[in-house]
């Protein structure tokens, strides 16, 4: 009895000044709005590890009009919401690209625990309701953190392609840190309706005449290469067969690229079969040449990218669309072979007509 006593008392004095809980610092930081939200929430409970983002008091109330814009998007659920924005920094929150090479599937995607990177950080969240997340089984939805040169801020990106800015320094408390966002964080929704936010209603509009939505919109892990709508231009004027093919080749499976995880020189395999591959110049990510404008727009089931052209062009100028735009790094001399020997043969079999 006695000894018991005496450890309990022991515990008590090791805890340190800042170990309190979630809702004490945050009341007494003055972000009573969040706390007065995260009442009865079961994240109140929990912890270690965690980065909960809150939003200021001012994100919640001020800009009244945007909040409740946000807010109505991302549906009237408070309890996801605040989920969404508590990260388990403790868990695994690092996709390995090497888990996804080649043709894998996603059904045997795994995540890594990894050094946060230069170019930012991938967190797993606590939100795991199927409503919002399609990530494959026990995967919860992500959120993307990384600094951009048009903000002296670090941006937090989630649904629809909004971001939020963190506004001040990490703040402890007794399961992990709170850091303070000027906005609400949005829910991520599927493609489909996560396009128009963008500005890819072409590349939107020519999937859904190609009918591809309903796969896209319900497969676990894609990554969309979105090209926006001047990038698009005209394509939707190409034959229905060929369209479908192009929009497919813009589609990456089974691996969710989000950009602190693209690697120079990585290759991966389309939808369409096809192999893009990325490339990294002054700090900024190209696939197959083509410029990443607005990066992780997060999806329920991936994330989309928009890009500054098609990845696959039918031009006239360009090879026909049987060859590969740009093929593995180890494979790319080859392609380039086969491409001369193709139009070799054309030409001579076109001989004899003459
Ligand atoms: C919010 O919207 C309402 C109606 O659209 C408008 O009257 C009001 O001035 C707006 N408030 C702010 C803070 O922009
Ligand atoms: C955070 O992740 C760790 C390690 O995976 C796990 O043990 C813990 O339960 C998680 N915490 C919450 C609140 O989900
Ligand atoms: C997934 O992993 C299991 C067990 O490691 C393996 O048997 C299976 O072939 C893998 N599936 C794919 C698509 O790689
Ligand atoms: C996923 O979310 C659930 C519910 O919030 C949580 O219990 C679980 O620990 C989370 N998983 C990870 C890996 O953080
Ligand atoms: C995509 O999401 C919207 C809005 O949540 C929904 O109405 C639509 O049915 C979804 N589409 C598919 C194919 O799941």
């Amino acid at each position: 009895m006695q000894a018991q006593h005496i450890f309990v008392f022991l515990t008590l004095c090791a805890i340190p000044a800042f170990a309190q809980s979630l809702l004490a610092v945050l009341q007494e930081n003055g972000f009573t709005e969040y706390a007065e939200r995260l009442q009865g929430d079961p994240i109140l409970s929990a912890g270690p590890g965690l980065i909960v983002y809150t939003p200021t008091n001012a994100a919640l109330v001020g800009n009244g009009n945007v909040t409740v814009t946000r807010r109505q998007d991302a549906g009237s659920d408070n309890s996801a919401e605040n989920s969404y924005g508590c990260v388990n920094a403790t868990a695994p929150r690092w996709v390995d690209p090497a888990e996804f090479e080649g043709d894998s599937g996603a059904g045997n995607a795994t995540l890594r625990k990894k050094q946060v990177g230069p170019s930012g950080s991938v967190y797993g969240t606590l939100l795991d309701d199927p409503e919002w997340v399609n990530l494959g089984p026990g995967r919860n939805q992500t959120i993307v953190e990384k600094r951009v040169p048009t903000a002296s801020l670090p941006l937090v990106f989630t649904g629809l392609g909004a971001s939020v800015g963190v506004a001040a320094s990490d703040i402890p408390f007794e399961g992990g840190i709170i850091r303070p966002i000027n906005g609400v964080l949005t829910l991520p929704r599927n493609l489909s309706y996560t396009l128009p936010f963008l500005s890819a209603e072409r590349f939107g509009a020519a999937l859904q005449n190609a009918g591809l939505f309903p796969d896209l919109d319900n497969r676990a892990i894609i990554t969309v290469f979105a090209p926006n709508d001047a990038a698009f231009g005209d394509a939707n004027n190409l034959p229905d067969a060929q369209l479908a093919q192009l929009l497919r080749e813009h589609v990456v499976v089974g691996f969710p690229a989000y950009t602190p995880l693209l690697v120079g020189g990585r290759t991966y395999r389309t939808l369409g079969g096809s192999d893009v591959t990325v490339s990294i110049r002054d700090g900024v990510a190209y696939i197959n040449g083509a410029r990443i404008l607005a990066g992780d727009a997060i999806i329920k089931n991936g994330v989309v990218h928009t890009i500054d052209r098609l990845l696959t062009t039918q031009s006239p100028t360009t090879p026909p669309s049987s060859i590969p735009t740009a093929a593995a790094t180890t494979a790319k001399s080859l392609s380039w072979l086969a491409f001369v020997f193709t139009f070799v043969g054309i030409a001579v079999a076109a001989l004899p007509s003459v």
